[in-house]
């Protein structure tokens, strides 16, 4: 693999990080130069993904308002600072996918907590820290991954669907207020992956159909345009 060293220095925390998307960002971004902290639920993936790309391994699950503060730390405590926030993790509601009609009132409570609530929570407990960022002249950005299920109705993705489009709508209102603080909000969807949560939900589709995630990784980076953590005018002078 080539690895690229232009992204050093850069502060990056992803949430979601040890399997799909999220893992081929922890390794893009680690490939790349740039310091991660990633987070996911399950202690022997998390330590195994720290282990093969040195990244920050941090155990929690998003939708638990008792463990953002925790993580926040953790990431802050790890990184010294945050550029970069990346909400990816995510939650299908019921699986096998069903009608709304057949949706578990706490299967929606379950999407909305982790795909809208809990990158609420974390960005508001970063927030501070992006802000600061910004102010030392470097890019800072929270990229919220969405999907196409935001904007198109399918049937049998109501919980997931309504969960994207929230948070969809929430980074737009986002990307207004903190335009002056200077913090970039961005809703990317990815595109449809040969992930395990694509096979939860479609189990018959053919993986070779898909885009695979590090293709999906490249592109965010791609659309970040960091090729280099911006520095300050007067830094830029002195370097
Ligand atoms: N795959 C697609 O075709 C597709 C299409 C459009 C959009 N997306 C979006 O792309 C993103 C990544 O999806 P993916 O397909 O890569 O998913 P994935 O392969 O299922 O990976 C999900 C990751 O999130 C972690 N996770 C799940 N729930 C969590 C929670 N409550 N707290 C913390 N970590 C949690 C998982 O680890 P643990 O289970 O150990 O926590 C895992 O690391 C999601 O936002 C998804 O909605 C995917």
């Amino acid at each position: 693999m080539t690895v690229h060293t232009n992204l050093k220095g850069l502060r990056v925390a992803i949430t979601g990080g040890t399997s799909g998307l999220g893992l081929a960002l922890v390794r893009a971004f680690t490939a790349r130069g740039a310091e991660v902290a990633f987070v996911a639920r399950t202690p022997q993936a998390v330590a195994r993904v720290a282990e093969a790309t040195g990244a920050a391994g941090i155990v929690g699950d998003v939708g638990h308002k008792t463990d953002i503060h925790a993580v926040a730390l953790q990431i802050l405590g790890t990184l010294g600072g945050l550029d970069l926030l990346v909400n990816n993790a995510s939650n299908l509601g019921p699986v096998p996918l069903a009608l709304l009609a057949d949706t578990q009132c706490e299967e929606l409570e379950e999407a909305l907590a982790v795909n809208l609530v809990g990158p609420f929570r974390l960005t508001k407990a970063l927030f501070g820290a992006l802000a600061a960022s910004a102010r030392e002249g470097r890019e800072a950005s929270v990229v919220n991954i969405t999907s196409d299920a935001a904007v198109n109705a399918y049937a049998g993705w109501g919980a997931y669907g309504a969960s994207k489009a929230a948070l969809r709508h929430l980074t737009a209102i986002w990307a207004e207020e903190a335009r002056d603080e200077g913090v970039r909000f961005l809703a990317i969807d990815p595109g449809d992956m040969d992930t395990p949560l694509h096979a939860q939900a479609i189990p018959e589709a053919d993986p070779a159909s898909l885009k695979r995630p590090e293709e999906a990784a490249a592109e965010i980076i791609a659309a970040l345009g960091l090729a280099q953590p911006r520095l300050a005018p007067a830094l830029e002078a002195q370097s």
